[in-house]
């Protein structure tokens, strides 16, 4: 029997069409959610998701501040904009595209953004209160997981979750955020990363396995339990003649083998990713509720 696809376009669909509702209800009280958007240099990658980023803001009314700053800024007008943002009370969330030229240090420019619009999730007080159960914003990839977990009705109070990797993006929070003593974590944890003896041993006992080590068919049908929900975060290009642009999106899990023995399982494309974006929505406007007293509820 194949598994049934949890279907991340359709679930961050309705998320924004929640946002939208709230973004009108702030409006009617003149709070327009507005997020400052800094991009340096010109990757056509980071370009792009930029645009998205704007794109998916101004459908839900937040206002977007655009700053595209050439590859020569140095750190110190970095610096200087990021303080303009912490200071701007029409900007409730800043994101600064990474990755960053290599003339500036990265963690400088994260550790200058106020904690209270970090809506990436990457300030370390922001880390720090989301491993200690405070309310953070939550890093975008990771909450999206979580998001569409609980979305797609997947207990996971007692269930064993297994993820596979360990970065400061994706593993190490969904993790932390998995064994919070909460509603919609409540979970047993193993993090596994390159140094794991024996991943199969590991994954194959997991009610819940979540995929995010960056290489194709790291999980294969023969490591998963019969009945396991699958979450692909994992995001790759493999070659691929037939297609015009030569390639392929595929993701960390073997999904047409896997599919076969798992309860539930993400595509990729169309899982993980389109949440992405939508938690970037979401701590935005939650900032802008925040910034004017007014908490969210969850
Ligand atoms: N959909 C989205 O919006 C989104 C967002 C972010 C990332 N992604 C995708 O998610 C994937 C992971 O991203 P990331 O930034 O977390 O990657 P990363 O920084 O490269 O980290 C990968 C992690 O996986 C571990 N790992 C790699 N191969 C492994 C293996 N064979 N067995 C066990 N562990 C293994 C690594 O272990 P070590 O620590 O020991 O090296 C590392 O901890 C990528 O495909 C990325 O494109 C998608």
């Amino acid at each position: 029997m194949g598994a049934k696809i949890i279907d991340g376009k359709q679930v961050a669909a309705q998320i924004r069409e929640e946002l939208k509702a709230e973004v009108i209800a702030l409006k009617a009280k003149n709070i327009v959610p507005g997020l400052g958007v800094i991009l340096v240099g010109e990757d056509p990658a980071s370009k792009s998701y930029v645009s998205a980023k704007e794109k998916a803001c101004g459908e839900i009314g937040i206002f977007s501040d655009d700053n595209r700053l050439p590859a020569e800024t140095t750190q110190d007008e970095l610096l200087s904009l990021v303080d303009r943002m912490n200071k701007d009370p029409k900007i409730n969330g800043i994101l600064v595209q990474l990755p960053l030229p290599q003339h500036i240090d990265e963690s400088a420019i994260l550790l200058a953004i106020d904690p209270d619009k970090d809506v990436d999730g990457f300030h370390p007080m922001n880390v720090g209160k989301m491993v200690v159960g405070e309310d953070a914003f939550l890093p975008c990839t990771p909450h999206g997981v979580i998001q569409l977990l609980q979305r797609s009705g997947v207990e996971t109070s007692g269930a064993h979750v297994v993820v596979v990797g360990r970065s400061n993006i994706v593993g190490k929070p969904v993790a932390n955020m998995l064994l919070q003593k909460k509603d919609g974590a409540n979970a047993t944890v193993t993090l596994c990363h390159t140094r794991t003896r024996d991943l199969a041993f590991h994954t194959r006992q997991a009610d819940i396995i979540i995929a995010a080590s960056g290489w194709p068919n790291t999980v294969t049908a023969d490591m998963v339990k019969e009945g396991a929900v699958v979450i692909d975060v994992g995001v790759n290009r493999v070659e691929d003649a037939s297609r015009e642009r030569g390639y392929r999106l595929v993701g960390d899990v073997d999904f047409d083998a896997v599919k076969e023995k798992a309860s539930l399982i993400t595509p990729v494309p169309g899982g993980v990713g389109p949440m992405t974006i939508t938690m970037l929505l979401y701590n935005t406007v939650e900032s802008a509720r925040r910034a004017n007293g007014d908490y969210c509820t969850e």
